[in-house]
Parts: C-alpha cells; sequence; structure tokens
C-alpha cells in the first residue's frame, strides 16, 4: 500500500518553497551565461534513440537536488519497487498496476495474489501473434472465402486512443490492411467508417475492458446489424467478429466466440492497456513482430525506471521538472508539441493518460489537497501549432511548458522537409527560451533604415520577453522500440508525479457521474413529454431538444 504523505509537509517542499522565492527571477539567459556546460549538466540520454535536453528550464543544479529530495522524503523509490512487484496500489479498486507485466520481456516471475501472471501474459501474446499472422497473410478467411482487407477497432477512452495513436505513430511500418478506428456514439463515426468497407472483408475488434461501456457496445451493435444485414447468418459473425476484453461472459452474452476473445485482467488500467490484448488493432496494422519491439522499447524504459538513480532517471526528472512548475510557479497546463506527422495524436493519447490519472483533488487519506495536483495537457503537431496557438506562447500571459519531441531520422526523406522542420523545431526552443530584446529590436529596425522615433511607437509589440521553459526530447527515429520507449516514458512520469501528489493515479472515479446521469435521461428521451426532473437549465434544454427534433 502506498504510504498517505502530504508532500507539503516535507523539509523538500518547504526547501523548495523556499528556493522559489529566487527561482522565480531566474533568467535563462543569464543562466547560460553563466555556465557553459548547462546543456551537459542538464541533459540525459536513454541509449543511443532518446535524448532529453531539459537544460532550457528554470532551474538550477540547487533546484534539482531539492526536488530529487522531495522525491526520496514522498518515498517515491518504494513506490515503483511496489507497482513493479504487483502491489495492490490501486487502493480504490483493490488492484494490483501491471502493465509493466504486460511488456516484462525478461518473463521474470510477477506474481498477483502469489501467482505468477507472466504466463497468461504469454499464452495471449502467442494467440494475438497466431490470430494476426493468419489475418495479415489472409489465411484467415471471412464467410463469402474472402481474406480480410479492413479492420474496424471498435472501443472508447484507452480501448481506442491507444492503439490509434500508435497505429497512426508506426504507419511506415504498415501491412496491408486498412485500420478504423471507431470511438464516438455518434452514430456519425460508425455510418462514416461503413461506407465503402464491404462486410465480407471486413473483421471487427470489440475492444473494451469491461464490456459494458454504453459507447462500444451500441456502435458493435450496430456493426454486427450492418454485418448480418450482408452475411445473414449468425454463423458467420465468428468469423469477423473478435473481443479483446476482461470480461467473458460478457463477449459470450454479445454473441462473439470465446475462441475470438483476446483476454487482460484487472491489472490493466485502461489507458495503460494498449501493451495488453487491446494492442491487437496494432498487431494487424502493423505485424506482431513490430509489436513485440514495442513491448521491447517499453521494457527497456521500465527498467531504466526501476533501477536508474534519480538523478539520471528521464520519467522521474521529466515529472519533477513537471511539478515544479505546477506547484510553484503556477503553471495550470503543459503543452506536448511532436515534430513528427505520424505522431498526431500522441498529445491526444496523453490527455487521457495524465488528466485521467492525476485529475484528483482527494488525497491518499481522503482528503481534500490544499495543492495542485495533475495538469491539463494539450498539443498538435509543429509546425501546425506554430501557425495556430504558439502567439500565446511566445508572448502570452500565462506560462506554459512545453515539451518538444523530433525524430533525427524522418520515414519521408523528400526533398529538404525534414530540415526545414527541424530547423523550426530548434528554433521555437530558443527563441522561447532567449527571446529577442528591446534593444535587439530597435537594432533591427535601424538596420530597416527607420529612426528611433520611427520605430518607437511598434518596438513594444516585437520584443519577446523568453525565458519561458521548454523539454526537447529528440528521438534518432520513431521506430516501434523507441515509440514504445517514449510512451513508458511519460506513463511513468506520470506515475512519479500520482505518487508526490499523494493521489490515486489508476482509478477514475470522477467520469461515473456523468454516466449515471446520462442513463437514468436516457429513457426521458424515448416520448416527447416535457420533463421537469430537473434543475431549470437541464430541464430546458431537454424540452427544447424534444420539441425542436418533432
Ligand atoms: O470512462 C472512462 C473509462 O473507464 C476509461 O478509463 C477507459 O479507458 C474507457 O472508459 C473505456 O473503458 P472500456 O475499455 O471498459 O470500454
Amino acid at each position: 500500500m502506498l504510504k498517505n504523505i502530504n508532500p507539503t509537509q516535507t523539509t523538500a517542499w518547504q526547501a523548495l518553497t523556499a528556493h522559489f522565492e529566487q527561482a522565480q527571477d531566474f533568467q535563462l539567459s543569464e543562466l547560460f551565461a553563466k555556465d557553459a556546460s548547462r546543456f551537459e549538466t542538464f541533459s540525459a540520454a536513454f541509449g543511443n534513440d532518446i535524448l532529453l535536453d531539459y537544460s532550457k528550464n528554470l532551474i538550477t543544479e540547487d533546484t534539482l537536488a531539492k526536488l530529487f529530495d522531495l522525491a526520496e522524503q514522498t518515498e517515491l523509490k518504494t513506490a515503483i519497487a511496489a507497482m513493479f512487484s504487483g502491489e495492490k496500489i490501486n487502493r480504490t479498486e483493490d488492484r494490483a498496476v501491471l502493465h509493466v507485466a504486460l511488456r516484462n520481456r525478461s518473463n521474470t516471475p510477477v506474481l498477483v495474489d502469489g501467482e505468477d501472471v507472466m504466463p497468461h501474459v504469454n499464452a495471449v501474446l502467442a494467440k494475438m501473434k497466431q490470430f494476426s499472422d493468419r489475418i495479415i497473410s489472409g489465411d484467415w478467411k471471412g464467410y463469402t472465402g474472402e481474406a480480410i482487407t479492413d479492420v474496424v477497432n471498435i472501443g472508447i477512452g484507452g480501448s481506442d486512443l491507444g492503439p490509434y495513436m500508435v497505429s497512426e505513430a508506426l504507419a511506415p511500418y504498415k501491412t496491408r490492411l486498412n485500420l478504423h478506428f471507431v470511438s464516438n456514439v455518434d452514430g456519425t463515426h460508425i455510418a462514416e467508417t461503413l461506407k465503402g468497407l464491404n462486410p465480407a472483408t471486413t473483421l471487427f475488434l470489440v475492444a473494451s475492458k469491461t464490456f459494458t461501456t454504453q459507447e462500444t457496445m451500441t456502435n458493435a451493435h450496430s456493426a454486427r446489424d450492418w454485418f448480418l444485414a450482408e452475411a445473414q447468418d449468425q454463423a458467420h459473425v465468428a468469423k469477423h467478429f473478435a473481443a479483446l476484453s476482461t470480461n467473458a461472459d460478457a463477449v459470450s452474452a454479445f454473441g462473439i466466440d470465446t475462441a475470438n476473445m483476446f483476454e487482460f485482467w484487472d491489472w490493466v488500467g485502461g489507458r495503460y492497456s494498449l501493451w495488453s490484448a487491446i494492442g491487437l488493432s496494432i498487431c494487424l496494422a502493423v505485424g506482431y513482430e513490430r509489436f513485440e519491439e514495442l513491448l521491447a522499447g517499453a521494457h527497456a524504459m521500465d527498467q531504466h525506471f526501476a533501477q536508474a538513480p534519480l538523478s539520471e532517471n528521464l520519467p522521474v526528472i521529466l515529472a519533477l521538472i513537471g511539478l515544479w512548475y505546477n506547484n510553484f510557479f503556477g503553471a495550470e497546463s503543459e503543452a506536448i508539441l511532436p515534430y513528427d506527422q505520424y505522431m498526431h495524436r500522441f498529445a491526444a493519447y496523453f490527455q487521457q493518460g495524465n488528466m485521467e490519472s492525476n485529475g484528483k483533488y482527494v488525497d491518499r487519506g481522503g482528503n481534500p489537497v490544499d495543492y495542485q495536483t495533475g495538469p491539463i495537457i494539450w498539443g498538435e503537431p509543429g509546425t501546425n501549432g506554430q501557425h495556430a496557438f504558439y502567439q500565446l506562447i511566445h508572448q502570452g500571459t500565462k506560462l506554459i511548458p512545453c515539451d518538444f519531441i523530433a525524430p533525427a531520422i524522418s520515414h519521408n526523406q523528400l526533398g529538404d522537409h525534414h530540415p526545414k522542420l527541424m530547423a523550426n523545431f530548434f528554433a521555437q526552443t530558443e527563441a522561447l527560451a532567449f527571446g529577442k530584446t528591446r534593444a535587439q529590436v530597435e537594432a533591427e529596425f535601424a538596420a530597416a533604415g527607420k529612426t528611433p522615433e520611427e520605430a518607437a511607437e511598434l518596438v513594444p509589440f516585437k520584443v519577446f520577453e523568453g525565458n519561458r521553459p521548454t523539454n526537447s526530447i529528440l528521438v534518432k527515429q520513431v521506430t516501434p522500440y523507441t515509440l514504445g520507449a517514449l510512451i513508458a516514458m511519460y506513463e511513468h512520469k506520470i506515475f512519479t508525479q500520482g505518487v508526490i501528489w499523494n493521489i490515486y493515479s489508476f482509478d477514475q472515479w470522477g467520469v461515473e457521474l456523468g454516466k449515471q446521469l446520462a442513463n437514468q435521461i436516457l429513457p426521458e428521451l424515448a416520448d416527447n413529454a416535457p420533463v421537469n426532473s430537473h434543475d431549470s437549465s437541464t430541464n430546458g434544454l431537454i424540452n427544447t431538444f424534444k420539441q425542436w427534433r418533432q
């Protein structure tokens, strides 16, 4: 069980509070001017695959030392050991947290309630390999004897975002199959997806940990209706539907043969499940071998997280820097900005990963916290973001720490596209850190032939204060291995912050109330009679909806 330790009551937190008095005036330009080896001091590598440069942050060695003290005093190392050893650290659901076991390529036993889970993990992986090999090779035939051409993953949240993000990020490794992802209960999503698909060559993966999620089950039923309208015979469902779930009873009740069920377990959190049977769509998208490489990359990062000293530990460093801005500088959000078009869903994926994990105001003692917890996560791929929201990051009034991520080697060596992309990647963090002074702006006006009087009015608008912090994460190339490592790095960052904030990161009770109320409202929409059982706003909205749809 994770201890109940209020981080603000530690001596490290008090030391950080005192340190912040000076730190709030740190200037990156001065920190760099004072220390020629700042990059060497504040960068860390993960093998030859990932370089984390965190030198453009408002920190000194003293800041970091105090942050590492905070991690020690909140017993981070004990918490890491507890997670890896299968302790039930998800206390409010009484579950272990073992996505690390799903990618435990070293196969060392991992015990849950005294039983080694690795034989179960390996058995499902073997089944995923066999199934995906058959579908990709065309050996698996649909009900008309034709090979499968299209795969539709039906899931939502963790049963959609992860496999979708990874399938997109690894698109250069695509098999011959066309992958589609349906998540929204809005009928438009499945209707548009099914347009142009042939039931005889389409495979549906119904991906749901619980197999009760309203959106997924509604879409799954519509998919089955669409399929049977053509195939006619219920017996054909077996060749076109598979289930990825922990709930065998609900899978059978839906009519999917449990031989086509790929199992996982309650110790896999939904938003940490792409490594489990939920990754079957990834196996189909890029082939099972690539999926194993993804697992291997994540496993290597797991070992790094579990074994590297805190001062060299990439997820820990990222977590502590994030916490420094969140809790001391008052930053409300963090942007994730991948300079890689294939990674266009990466920020959306970690929006769930981070916000569903650490969006909690109750601490591990059951009391409301009196400090900030999880940040708002957002982002889009560069350079698109540059032409959209970067203005506010450069000259707005809010502090937005950013992670810039880019591959050194592109999968598409097309003309000078990649050098141009990378020039922007390097330029942005430089501009954010060092800005442009009034003197520089005036000099530019002078060089353009303007008199000081002519320039004076415009100068204030063209000054960049700079001093805006960033991490740069340079990846050699986005391969299955490096992507696995990158994802695991962010997962462990989230874990580290949750431990220090003294919250439970692996439940998500905050999504329940909306689901309950929607279930109460749904029957009220069955007829056109006005409702008056809610507050006046909700009544007014429902009644207008009823009038307008008539
Ligand atoms: O609504 C939240 C949630 O429970 C997520 O945590 C989860 O990823 C998603 O719903 C989907 O759940 P399931 O896989 O059980 O359908």
